[in-house]
């Protein structure tokens, strides 16, 4: 079984289509402010795409797409494959585990600008032990030293106290990651310290009840990385809360 993908996610994706396009504009537009970088894009977590923009998926020669999910590559070209030949994208698919394999997938594809596509909030769900899910997504983000990678992700999520259907959507928020608090201020006021900002401004603005899961993606990107925060309504009264950045090869 799958926790974060299947039968169930696309099953549920086709369905909240239309509930989803204001995030999946949100994505597009975050996508559309980085132009691809160099020829081939090595997409991971790609599933269907269902939330992924054609556009800009066109702008690459060459896309390596990497799911474990065995639906995912038929859908994937049914919903982009037209797109991909209209610009005359070359479109690879691997059924197989793009996170465990990551050394070799990254040696595999030297050049490629890296996507991690709504992948990495799952950690948790496919290590169900906290700690260990924590240590692995800080040993994805070792190994992608020298890279350019993006990643969107989800950061919270959680029971929303008004349905989405009768609320506005909320706008994408921008930001940057803040610094890592020192030892006093930490010890006052316990770890989370950097992340209450943005909890207060975002959490307030998608309308959180109660208490929300936290994806452990926190420390993905450094102090200082821009992010951009995007409210994806799961269900009518479920909300994600997605992080989304870019790093530079360091
Ligand atoms: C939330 S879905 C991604 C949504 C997708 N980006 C979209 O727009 O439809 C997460 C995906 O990550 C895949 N996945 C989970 N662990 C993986 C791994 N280790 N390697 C590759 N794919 C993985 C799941 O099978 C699932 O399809």
């Amino acid at each position: 079984m799958n926790p974060s993908g299947g039968l169930l996610w696309h099953w549920q994706a086709w369905r909240s289509q239309k509930r989803w396009e204001p995030t999946c504009k949100d994505i597009a537009l975050w996508l559309s402010e980085k132009k691809p970088h160099g020829d081939e894009l090595l997409l991971v977590g790609a599933s269907a795409g269902w939330m992924m923009s054609s556009a800009w998926l066109q702008g690459f020669r060459k896309i390596v797409a990497y799911d474990i999910d065995p639906l995912a590559a038929p859908l994937f070209r049914w919903r982009h494959g037209q797109a991909l030949r209209d610009s005359q994208t070359q479109l690879i698919w691997v059924r197989g585990d793009a996170l465990n394999q990551l050394d070799v997938v990254l040696k595999a594809h030297r050049d490629a600008l890296v996507l991690f596509d709504n992948v990495l909030g799952q950690i948790r769900f496919h290590h169900p032990d906290v700690d260990e899910a924590s240590h692995r997504i800080a040993s994805i983000r070792r190994r992608l030293r020298g890279r350019h990678w993006g990643s969107i992700h989800d950061a919270y999520s959680g029971p929303v106290r008004t349905p989405v259907s009768r609320r506005a959507h909320t706008p994408m928020m921008r930001s940057v990651q803040p610094p890592l608090p020192d030892k006093a201020s930490q010890k006052r006021a316990g770890k989370d310290l950097p992340e209450r900002a943005a909890f207060a401004a975002f959490g307030g603005q998608l309308d959180a009840d109660g208490a929300w899961l936290d994806h452990l993606t926190g420390d993905l990107f450094p102090p200082g990385t821009p992010v951009c925060h995007i409210a994806w309504p799961h269900l009518d009264d479920y909300c994600h809360w997605l992080q989304a950045g870019w790093m530079e090869p360091v």
